[in-house]
């Protein structure tokens, strides 16, 4: 599975990246809003930081400003991909920039049934928004192993992107419903890393080494 940090901080971008795990980046137009600089500029500056698939939103709501946004979009760098809302408009825009070779997400997916009409439409990843579902009181899980399920059936090609991730919990439960790609904020990865066995059992490793030879580990 494919791990991509959800976020448009470059410090957290660069932390990420430096541990060698991170695939690629989505971002919304609410990240992109919190950094403060404006989307391309931002953008340009992630693509600098991570060398993957970087998740860029257009701002319009109707089919043909959408085009025009994506098309822009994705003249910034190759690794973009234009992210377009699951409505009518983002689903023609998909159809569209999917048909020009433009690389398309799509976002704010809450439906098997929604995630059937990316995949006819030629998406490149689809974002099935977990943590908002299981806000409402649903099991945002199901519908990761629902779309899954249907994707396989058919053999598209649309990958599954299990977006709104708030835990490591999240993390494994989309990997074990075979999501290719899960995207999480920054917390959310530095959380993967912790077991209190591995901090106890490298404590006791390094305790008895020293007590043996009473050198550093790395002391020739
Ligand atoms: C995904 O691409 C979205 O940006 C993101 O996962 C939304 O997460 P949130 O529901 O925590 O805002």
């Amino acid at each position: 599975m494919k791990i991509f940090l959800d976020t448009a901080n470059l410090d957290e971008l660069k932390k990420g990246a430096a541990w060698g795990v991170v695939d690629g980046v989505t971002t919304n137009p609410s990240l992109i809003a919190k950094e403060g600089r404006p989307m391309a500029e931002q953008i340009r500056m992630i693509c600098d930081i991570v060398d993957g698939d970087i998740s860029a939103e257009v701002v319009s709501t109707e089919t043909r400003e959408m085009v025009r946004e994506g098309r822009e979009l994705a003249r910034i760098h190759k690794n973009i991909v234009v992210k377009c809302p699951l409505t009518r408009d983002g689903i023609r825009a998909t159809k569209a920039l999917s048909g020009d070779g433009i690389r398309v997400n799509v976002t704010l997916c809450f439906s098997s049934a929604q995630a059937l009409l990316a995949a006819k439409a030629g998406a490149y990843i689809i974002s099935p928004f977990v943590g908002r579902l299981d806000d409402i009181g649903w099991t945002g899980m199901e519908l990761i192993r629902g779309i899954t399920t249907i994707y396989k059936n058919y053999g598209y090609k649309t990958q599954v992107l299990a977006a709104s991730l708030r835990s490591p919990t999240h993390v494994i439960d989309s990997a074990t419903a075979g999501a290719a790609i899960a995207t999480m904020p920054f917390k959310v990865l530095d959380m993967l890393f912790n077991h209190p066995l591995t901090d106890k059992g490298l404590e006791q490793f390094l305790q008895d080494y020293h007590k043996a030879f009473q050198e550093s580990p790395v002391a020739g």
